[in-house]
């Protein structure tokens, strides 16, 4: 590292091979919360503090963008300064979502993140092995933890977008894992990114995620970490509430909660969870700016958004991931 760079542990962020461990053991899931602004991570914090569980704060590259690399440190270390302030020694671990070059995931890892994902996914087997093993060579001198993926999801990852998903084929992982040397890994088993997971017909019902592919991933590789992405719930309260005041958020659906439990209850480790805060936000605001037109301080309506977040967050924690109470 150069001296313009930073250690995560100077920032009082961890990686995630502690908080892995004790989720394989413990039979439950990390929350991994998709933050881009101050009050996203306010309520993360909040959230996890209030329910003292572990957590990842995590950002895609379209968040770093959006929110300046620089300033997203700041933030960053004012989540850790804000949980100690609260009296909370929770596990905050800072995450890079979906990278996709080494020289994304090598600029985040300087910059202060604590893991990284590189997301090979869409590449063909081999060139997903040599970067995912380029990154773990760079990470791994920093104590910086890598997540790797197997078997695409579909829709949008990022600025990647995919029609249909390819679930991850088991008879790879072991080779993949070993190759590699991630430290945890990603796989496809029927959840896609977004607020549109499945088409259904009028009363169908959601299909069940493969837990038979998971299952024989465990098999292969027993007690490693594994990860589970667009897992968003889509609370129907949330589409509900934006389509009642002026959206158009029709056919929206998401995985069920019991669903989720019982991958948690698994080698899945940690839970991907990005379109229900966004959802969460966007109720809270169109329904507040509806009952009070003549309201334009953002810390009105930006606050009950915030407020909705941290109920959201701990309900998770709480009823779905069952994260809380690990974090101390
Ligand atoms: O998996 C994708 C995450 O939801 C991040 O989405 O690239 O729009 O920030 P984004
Ligand atoms: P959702 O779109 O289901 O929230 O998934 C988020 C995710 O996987 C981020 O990497
Ligand atoms: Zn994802």
């Amino acid at each position: 590292m150069t001296q313009n760079t930073i250690h995560y542990s100077e920032l009082g962020l961890v990686n995630t091979r502690e908080m892995f461990a004790a989720a394989v053991d413990g039979g439950y899931a990390i929350p991994a919360y998709n933050f881009n602004n101050m009050e996203q991570l306010q309520a993360i914090i909040t959230a996890c503090v209030e329910t003292a569980s572990p957590v990842i704060v995590q950002v895609s590259s379209g968040a770093r963008n959006y929110a300046n690399a620089v300033m997203l440190r700041g933030l960053a270390s004012g989540a850790v300064a804000m949980a100690r302030q609260m009296g909370s020694q929770i596990p905050i671990c800072l995450h890079l979502d979906h990278g996709d070059s080494f020289e994304l995931c090598k600029s985040c890892i300087d910059a202060g993140f604590s893991s990284v994902m590189i997301d090979g996914s869409h590449l063909p087997y081999d060139e997903n092995v040599a970067v995912t093993r380029q990154v773990v060579e760079y990470a791994h001198k920093f104590d910086v933890s890598v997540e790797g993926e197997l078997g695409v999801l579909a829709g949008i990852e990022d600025e990647v977008q995919a029609e249909r998903s390819t679930y991850t084929q088991p008879d790879e992982v072991e080779d993949f894992v070993g190759k590699t040397g991630v430290d945890s890994l990603a796989i496809s088993i029927g959840t896609s990114h977004g607020a549109y997971k499945f088409k259904l017909a009028p009363g169908e019902e959601v299909p069940p995620l493969r837990f038979d592919i998971l299952a024989e991933v465990e098999q292969r590789i027993p007690g490693f970490p594994i990860v589970l992405h667009g897992a968003s719930s889509v609370v129907p309260e949330y589409v509900q509430l934006i389509n009642q005041y002026g959206g158009n958020l029709d056919g929206a659906v998401g995985v069920p909660e019991e669903q989720l439990r019982r991958a948690a209850n698994s080698a899945v480790c940690k839970i991907n969870i990005d379109s229900d805060g966004r959802l969460a936000m966007t109720a809270k605001v169109r329904e507040y700016l509806a009952n009070n037109p003549s309201e334009f301080d953002p810390r009105k309506y930006l606050g009950a958004a915030r407020a909705e977040l941290v109920k959201l967050m701990k309900h998770k924690n709480e009823q779905v991931l069952g994260s809380a109470g690990k974090g101390c």
